[in-house]
């Protein structure tokens, strides 16, 4: 039996806040340590020493997060909990991170380090939509695809998001969230109306525009190194009655100078393409036979006939023979579609990759030899060492409701972004262990299209994390001009850089 020590008791008293914690003196946990910290104020914890860590610690992407050991894994069911777990990191000077769905693609959600406490937050799986104001609260927890079910159950509602149900809303949300209803409703983030989250200090916040506008500014884009978010109250949408999804295929063995052209006369039309279309470059190695080799897909947010209009200047500018194909399908079906699978995510969630991937993002027309250049790394590069694909996301041009906002409304700084593109690799065929040249090759990818005619135009989405970059350079690529009011407000909020993972504000 153990009697905490009279100093220990005084500690926990003082940081309890506005938790009713009750201390167990009977409870046989030796309190000088961070386990015996968490253990006294009841919270739900995982140590490696218990049987389900090693379950509990797998991160989606195998690749990147399997070496990496917490100190402990907490699971707290309210916010006063994940203050009482953040005091107990403060006592013992250990990082911090919070984990949602665990989709990190540099499995941050670990830490990205030995030794860190990570704060999961499946517990957090509140939904509810108020039927007046449409306006859902929605615990950070929650994945995607049940975010999207729920909603349009209940009034059939939506949100901008991502496609694969898998994903945390956490994550996804406080570091941008791009969907094919994005461009029309803006991205996740946009949405959001008011966080409840844990300060470094321990204290519980409902964050707004009103109440706390640095921290408002600066969790939608880069939360990760703000606060642990449990919660968020979000602006829904109605759903679209039905989706035009589309596909237009080009023969795997069209030139290199006509792929550019095909591009290019993309390119020209998404500048004033309207809101409610999607548009998607998808091209892929060959020896990867899931999808089509080389095509443009994407889907309308309208009637068929109004889509046979806003698509006609395209169709016009490309190849008479073009192959498409186009059906029309309901919302929740059309979400299936774009996840390749259900939208619902199994439960418990047993999912996972091995991959490493890059993205880049431009503010400007991609030029035609930038465009070249790429496309002529990919067709000469059949033998690669890794399966790759690589999609190129429109998010900008005139209408795009993404763009309708400037720098001071959020850090997320794609907002000038007219493309995002993600290459995306896994071990060839699938199978593990990704090969060790294979980050080099799609770094090489990468270059061919960056690094022709030295345009300073690329960024990254820092909701794609590349752990293979610097912390400067990530810091350059992610935020751009929005870093340094960034490092500013991490100071203010977070002097000890509580809040940690490699590539986090503050870290040099
Ligand atoms: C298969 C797949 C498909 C994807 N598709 C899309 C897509 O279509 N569109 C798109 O935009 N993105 C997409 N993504 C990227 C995805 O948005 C990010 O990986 C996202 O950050 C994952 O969030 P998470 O909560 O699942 O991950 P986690 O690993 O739990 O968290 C990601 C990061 O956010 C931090 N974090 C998590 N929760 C919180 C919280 N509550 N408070 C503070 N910090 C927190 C973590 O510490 C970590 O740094 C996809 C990813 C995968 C793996
Ligand atoms: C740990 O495993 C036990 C037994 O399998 C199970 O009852 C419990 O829910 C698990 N806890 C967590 C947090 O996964
Ligand atoms: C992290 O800890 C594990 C297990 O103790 C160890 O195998 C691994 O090498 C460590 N990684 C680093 C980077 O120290
Ligand atoms: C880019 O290439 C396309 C076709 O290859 C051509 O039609 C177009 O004029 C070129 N644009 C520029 C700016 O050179
Ligand atoms: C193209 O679109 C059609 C209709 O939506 C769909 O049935 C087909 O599977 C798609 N093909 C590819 C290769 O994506």
């Amino acid at each position: 039996m153990f009697l905490p020590k009279l100093s220990f008791l005084s500690f926990l008293l003082a940081s309890s806040g506005a938790a009713a914690v009750s201390i167990d003196a009977h409870y046989p946990h030796d309190p000088h340590t961070l386990s015996g910290c968490l253990l006294q104020f009841r919270i739900e914890t995982l140590l490696p020493s218990s049987a389900n860590f090693s379950t509990a610690i797998q991160p989606y992407n195998l690749r990147t997060g399997l070496g990496w050991v917490p100190t402990a894994l907490v699971l707290p069911h309210t916010p006063q909990e994940v203050a009482a777990a953040i005091r107990c990191a403060n006592k013992f000077n250990i990082k911090v991170a919070a984990r949602s769905g665990g989709h990190s693609y540099g499995a941050y959600g670990l830490g990205g380090q030995n030794g860190s406490l990570v704060i999961d937050l499946q517990n957090f799986n509140m939904l509810s939509v108020d039927p007046k104001t449409q306006i859902a609260t929605i615990g950070a927890g929650v994945r995607l695809g049940d975010i999207a079910t729920y909603l349009y159950n209940n009034g059939k509602r939506a949100l901008p998001h991502g496609m694969c149900g898998g994903v945390g809303l956490g994550g996804h949300i406080l570091h941008g969230g791009f969907g094919y209803t994005s461009r029309m409703w803006g991205i996740t983030l946009d949405t959001v109306l008011s966080i409840t989250a844990v300060i470094s200090t321990g204290q519980i916040l409902t964050i707004t525009s009103v109440s706390n506008p640095d921290l408002f500014w600066a969790l939608r884009g880069a939360g990760s190194s703000f606060a642990i978010a449990t919660s968020f109250q979000l602006q829904t949408q109605p759903a679209p009655s039905n989706a035009i999804i589309f596909n237009y295929t080009f023969p795997s063995s069209t030139s290199i100078p006509d792929k550019v052209s095909l591009f290019e006369k993309a390119q020209e039309f998404a500048a004033t393409a309207p809101p409610e279309l999607a548009l998607r470059l998808m091209t892929r190695t060959a020896s990867f036979p899931i999808v089509a080799e080389w095509q443009f897909v994407g889907a309308y947010w309208g009637s068929r006939g109004k889509f046979n209009e806003v698509i006609a200047p395209l169709l016009a500018a490309w190849p008479a023979d073009t192959h498409a194909e186009i059906s029309e399908q309901k919302w929740l079906q059309a979400l299936d579609t774009f996840a390749m699978s259900s939208i619902v995510p199994p439960h418990p969630y047993n999912i996972h990759d091995t991959f490493f991937a890059k993205s880049l993002t431009t503010s400007v027309p991609i030029s035609n030899g930038s465009l070249s250049s790429f496309f002529t790394f990919l067709r000469d590069n059949s033998n690669a060492p890794v399966t790759w694909w690589v999609l190129g996301d429109l998010y900008g041009g005139k209408y795009s409701k993404i763009a309708s906002k400037g720098p001071e409304d959020a850090s997320y700084a794609g907002r000038d972004a007219l493309w995002t593109f993600q290459l995306y690799s896994v071990p060839k065929g699938f199978i593990p262990p990704y090969p060790s040249d294979g980050v080099e090759f799609m770094g090489r990818m990468h270059d061919s299209m960056t690094k022709v005619d030295g345009s300073s135009n690329w960024g990254a989405y820092p909701n794609y994390v590349d752990p293979t970059l610097a912390p400067r350079e990530a810091h350059r690529l992610y935020y751009g001009s929005q870093y340094d009011r960034l490092r500013e407000i991490k100071r203010r909020y977070d002097p000890e850089m509580r809040f940690w993972n490699p590539q986090a504000i503050g870290v040099e």
